[in-house]
């Protein structure tokens, strides 16, 4: 499995706070059977965390590799962001502030939970036309999709991939967030699940619990779909098939 959503990076969001801890996820990962994770800190957050492209930022995830290796924990990091949408990202995007999955056209995309679908559209648009394909994080938890599903079919036509949280098929963020992925899942709308770990305590990287659950209630084929064949085209840059 490879986990493209995760605050593993030390010290710079609300996710891991220490270097050991970040060596914990990593440990939590990999015994739960994921071979890669992307490193993606919050950025672009209006009046909270900023983490645009920095050598600092690139540096943490450096040093996390350099102490994988010396622990012998055999897990692959690479550089992204969870970046807040606003109405400045495009620009951001045009000069190279933000770090896409793995350096990719597929970056990962978050908006405010009570952001309206109408300005949504709008700045997803924007960034398609710049050639990038939104990878949209937890779609699920938005006001605007819980409000109304078609929102989700909007999305998906425009090209953009959903991301659906580990935490979200267990009713880690509510009822509604639960029902919607059920549904995103039972669709086969749903391209990806992720983690979005913010600790080795809780919100953690173990990704086991997800593949069983989609095996369970879905399919065998649909749970590698989202948690192997798909992140992993996404880290190579290439295009993903349609379920
Ligand atoms: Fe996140």
């Amino acid at each position: 499995m490879y986990d493209i959503h995760c605050h593993i990076t030390y010290d710079v969001d609300d996710g891991s706070q220490t270097l050991d801890e970040s060596v914990k996820m990593a440990e939590i990962a990999y015994e739960s059977g994921v071979k890669g994770i992307v490193a993606t800190p919050h950025s672009n957050v209006p009046r909270s965390f900023k983490n645009y492209w920095s050598s600092e930022l690139l540096g943490k995830v450096r040093e996390l590799r350099e102490e994988l290796v010396r622990r012998n924990i055999p897990l692959k990091i690479f550089c992204g962001q969870e970046i807040f949408c606003t109405r400045n990202t495009v620009e951001l995007l045009k000069a190279e502030k933000l770090i896409t999955i793995n350096n990719t056209r597929y970056p990962l995309v978050e908006f405010g939970f009570y952001d309206q679908s109408h300005d949504v559209m709008e700045i997803l648009k924007e960034i398609i036309s710049l050639g990038y394909t939104p990878v949209i994080a937890h779609p699920e938890r938005y006001a605007f999709v819980n409000e109304n599903f078609d929102a989700i079919e909007r999305i998906k036509l425009s090209g953009c991939l959903l991301q659906v949280n580990k935490g979200s098929l267990f009713g880690s963020f509510g009822e509604e967030a639960r029902e919607c992925a059920s549904r995103m899942l039972a669709m086969r709308m749903a391209d990806v699940v992720a983690s979005d770990a913010h600790s080795p305590y809780m919100r953690t990287t173990e990704m086991n619990s997800a593949h069983e659950y989609i095996c369970e209630n879905y399919s065998y084929d649909y749970a590698k779909y989202v948690l192997n064949v798909n992140p992993g085209l996404i880290l190579q840059n290439s295009k993903i098939y349609r379920f």
